[in-house]
């Protein structure tokens, strides 16, 4: 069996006059397509371990395994590649358009972004995809909070990533955009065949994916 990502044995410990382990001893493995939702209370370490997955931040102990590599030497090369990142608070660019935010990850990886090329008609696709067509060229400061996390979420998936991290989609919307974040995230990965690690608080959408963990002083306990 392949495995997209494999955790192994990871803890975290946070220094300061008194230390703080948040993670304690962390495994599980995820495979192609699979999604996976981390459940718990607030503090308990969850945006923690999605960095740590994402290769943005470092493991006290323990490894991540991502497409058979060694996360942290490949972290640059798996960010730009494999990886699709979409935050609670968007980390959108507020003074560029949607098309401009949505092929950011392509002109990271210095493909070509010209109209007619590969990743523009990809961002064209995707922003049909979010419903916001019509808006293509508006400044990202000028839409709501939901337009915001659609902007976000066409961006995770422009660069035709294998694996989402999605930390708290939904945490600022009200039930209508969280309810259409929910479906275009789920949607997307399910017709697109990536794999999905998401954070919530929203139960209901954490039992929409294929496994859920609930993450609970330190370890990983399988609630389904
Ligand atoms: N860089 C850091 N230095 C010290 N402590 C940190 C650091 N980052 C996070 N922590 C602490 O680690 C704990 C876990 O934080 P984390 O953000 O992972 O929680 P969370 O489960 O995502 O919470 P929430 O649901 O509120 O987003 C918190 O007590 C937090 O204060
Ligand atoms: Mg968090």
């Amino acid at each position: 069996m392949t495995y997209l990502l494999q955790a192994k044995d990871l803890y975290k410990t946070f220094a300061g006059p008194k230390p703080v382990e948040i993670l304690q001893g962390v495994s599980f493995d995820l495979k192609a397509g699979e999604s996976l939702a981390i459940i718990g209370k607030s503090g308990s370490g969850k945006s923690t371990l999605l960095h740590i997955l994402g290769t943005l931040d470092t493991p006290s102990k323990g490894s991540v395994t991502i497409s058979g590599k060694n996360a942290f030497s490949h972290a640059s090369e798996l960010r730009k590649h494999t990886l699709g990142f979409v935050f609670q608070s968007f980390h959108l660019l507020e003074d560029y358009t949607l098309l401009e935010n949505i092929l950011m990850p392509a002109a990271i990886t210095r493909k070509s972004t010209k109209p007619g090329s590969d990743s523009f008609l990809i961002a064209k696709e995707l922003i049909k995809f979010i419903g916001l067509a019509d808006r293509e060229n508006t400044p990202v400061k000028f839409l709501s909070g939901g337009e915001k996390q659609r902007v976000a979420i066409a961006r995770a998936f422009c660069n035709n990533p294998d694996l989402l991290l999605v930390d708290e989609p939904t945490g600022n919307l009200d039930p209508i955009n969280a309810a259409i974040v929910q479906n275009l995230l789920l949607e997307g990965c399910k017709k697109q065949g990536k794999s999905l690690i998401l954070v919530t608080h929203d139960e209901e959408f954490a039992f929409l994916c294929d496994k859920v963990f609930l993450l609970k002083e330190g370890q990983l306990l399988l609630k389904k």
